[in-house]
């Protein structure tokens, strides 16, 4: 079947090969503006090629500008008293919100580089991940060390009524499905709870939960609509520390890739309906799944960073791949024109 998928993805992208097709070989730019302390996410701005932003164990986030003129460092936004575990850009992009192991949630106004509110965490813990509810940005979910998940009005910084879940451990990774009506919400003891999410309120309501590695952690979730134009229903991209990268569909595991290491990796689709891949491994490389095979699946392989990839991220049309490290740097990689 793999192979099948595999010819039809080739024969869609118009009979390039696989690895052809992922040729991000060129170095656009490379960011030192975090050196010396992890980059635990980097994200491109919704619908924007060329505005990246980026989360530091340091404490702080950057906005950057890759074009036009030459890439540079639009903000840093700093007022966190501990490191950025993860950040959300909203649907316009006019906002920014972040977490922090200082215990906050802070909302920013990237282009400013202005911090519009603090929201405290109730139970004083470390807050680890963050998403915006997509249908309505006005929402927004934060996850904790003390295992809960909250979802908060950004406009007043007040949890939303009926709009909080516990975990079996701290939550790690949150995501919603495109039309914002499930939240699924990843711990540290390998599990992925699922919630219905009312996107006008906030409410959740507990729906299931799947052990995915037990004793392992969820470092990451993604969700698509499709999987490939082979394979249309609704997927899940889930790192499961310290060992795997797998896809969910159909409520099962389809696919599942292992030896990644260690660290709390963060995987992501390639956001064109092109093909399902793009990953990262924990060594110093850019891994690029076929997420269509279960066997021989890496298509291509980036090396340049001198620490373990943590992140990877496309923008929206993938002429550029970012990367970030445990080492502080960030590496924009240009597709490679044929
Ligand atoms: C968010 O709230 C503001 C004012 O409270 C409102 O104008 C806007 O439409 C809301 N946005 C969404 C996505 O609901
Ligand atoms: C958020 O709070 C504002 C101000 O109280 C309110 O107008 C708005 O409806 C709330 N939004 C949601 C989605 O609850």
């Amino acid at each position: 079947a793999g192979g099948a998928r595999g010819a039809a993805s080739r024969a869609m992208a118009g009979d390039t090969s696989l690895s052809e097709n992922y040729a991000f070989a060129g170095v656009f730019h490379v960011f030192d503006q975090h050196l010396d302390s992890a980059v635990r996410k980097v994200q491109f701005a919704h619908d924007e090629r060329h505005l990246l932003a980026c989360c530091s164990l340091d404490g702080s986030l950057s906005v950057c500008r890759l074009a036009p003129g030459p890439p540079a460092v639009l903000r840093r936004l700093r007022g966190h008293g501990a490191g950025v575990s993860d950040f959300a850009w909203s649907l316009s992009n006019d906002v920014l919100v972040s977490t922090s192991l200082d215990g906050t949630l802070r909302i920013w106004d990237p282009a400013e580089g202005r911090c519009i509110r603090r929201v405290q965490d109730p139970d004083g813990a470390e807050l680890l991940c963050c998403a915006f509810q997509p249908l309505n940005n006005n929402l927004t979910v934060v996850g904790s060390a003390r295992h809960m998940v909250r979802v908060l009005n950004i406009s007043t910084g007040k949890a939303a009524r009926g709009g909080s879940g516990r975990l079996p451990g701290r939550a790690l990774a949150l995501c919603f499905d495109a039309p914002g009506r499930v939240l699924w919400a990843g711990d540290d003891r390998g599990s992925v709870s699922s919630f219905l999410c009312d996107p006008g309120t906030g409410r959740l309501t507990k729906a299931s939960r799947v052990l995915v590695q037990a004793g392992g952690s969820i470092t990451s979730l993604s969700a698509r609509a499709w999987a490939s134009r082979e394979a249309p229903d609704p997927s899940l991209l889930v790192n499961a520390c310290p060992d795997r990268l797998l896809l969910f569909r159909s409520g099962g595991i389809w696919g599942h890739w292992g030896h990644l290491g260690p660290q709390p990796l963060r995987s992501c689709f390639c956001p064109l309906m092109s093909l399902p891949a793009g990953g990262v491994r924990g060594d110093a490389c850019v891994h690029f799944f076929d997420v269509g095979r279960a066997a021989r699946a890496t298509v291509n392989t980036l090396q340049g960073h001198g620490a373990a990839v943590l992140a990877v991220a496309f923008n929206c049309d993938e002429s550029l791949l970012a990367s970030a490290d445990a080492g502080g740097t960030v590496i924009v990689w240009r597709r490679q024109h044929a």
